[in-house]
């Protein structure tokens, strides 16, 4: 069985861990193994990270950019695949974002995640709390992911 991480940062309304729920959903009804990390409650360390297949990188937008939480994953992958890049690079991801009307942390999203890998699907994105068809696209994107690995 494939292995998908849902990494993401959610803090303030839940809006981002919803997101997070359904691609998790998604990707298990496709028959991948799920694990949901939400960086506001544990630091993600980077040797866990080696082991999965794919991955979704989630946000809530914070002043046009990502969360600190996302940012320090980011950092801490940078330098542990400077001396080791085994199963740190290449991936299969998927890119989700809430936000609360700008948006804009969409662009830097892409951009910063574009190093880890192929994107999968479109990135999801949400203004407040996620609705029916977010949701529905969240799992899609769960099942894209699953049959990408
Ligand atoms: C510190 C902070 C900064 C924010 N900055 C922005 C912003 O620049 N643009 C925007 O559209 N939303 C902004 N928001 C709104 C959040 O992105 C939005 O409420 C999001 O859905 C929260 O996700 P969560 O409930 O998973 O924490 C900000 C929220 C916080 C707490």
């Amino acid at each position: 069985m494939g292995t998908l991480l849902v990494l993401y940062h959610s803090q303030e309304y839940g809006n981002t861990a919803a997101m997070a729920g359904a691609i998790g959903e998604g990707a298990r009804a496709a028959g991948a193994e799920a694990t949901l990390v939400n960086t506001n409650e544990q630091r993600l360390d980077i040797e866990q990270y080696r082991r999965f297949d794919a991955v979704a990188f989630g946000s809530p937008d914070y002043y046009s950019y990502i969360a600190g939480g996302m940012k320090t994953f980011l950092d801490d992958w940078y330098i542990a695949q400077k001396s080791n890049s085994q199963g740190l690079k290449d991936k299969p991801y998927g890119l989700f974002l809430s936000h609360g009307g700008g948006g804009r942390a969409r662009r830097p999203l892409e951009e910063l995640f574009g190093r880890m890998g192929t994107q999968v699907g479109g990135t999801v994105t949400s203004r407040g709390r996620p609705n029916d068809a977010v949701l529905e696209a969240c799992r899609e994107l769960g099942r894209q992911l699953a049959d990408a690995i």
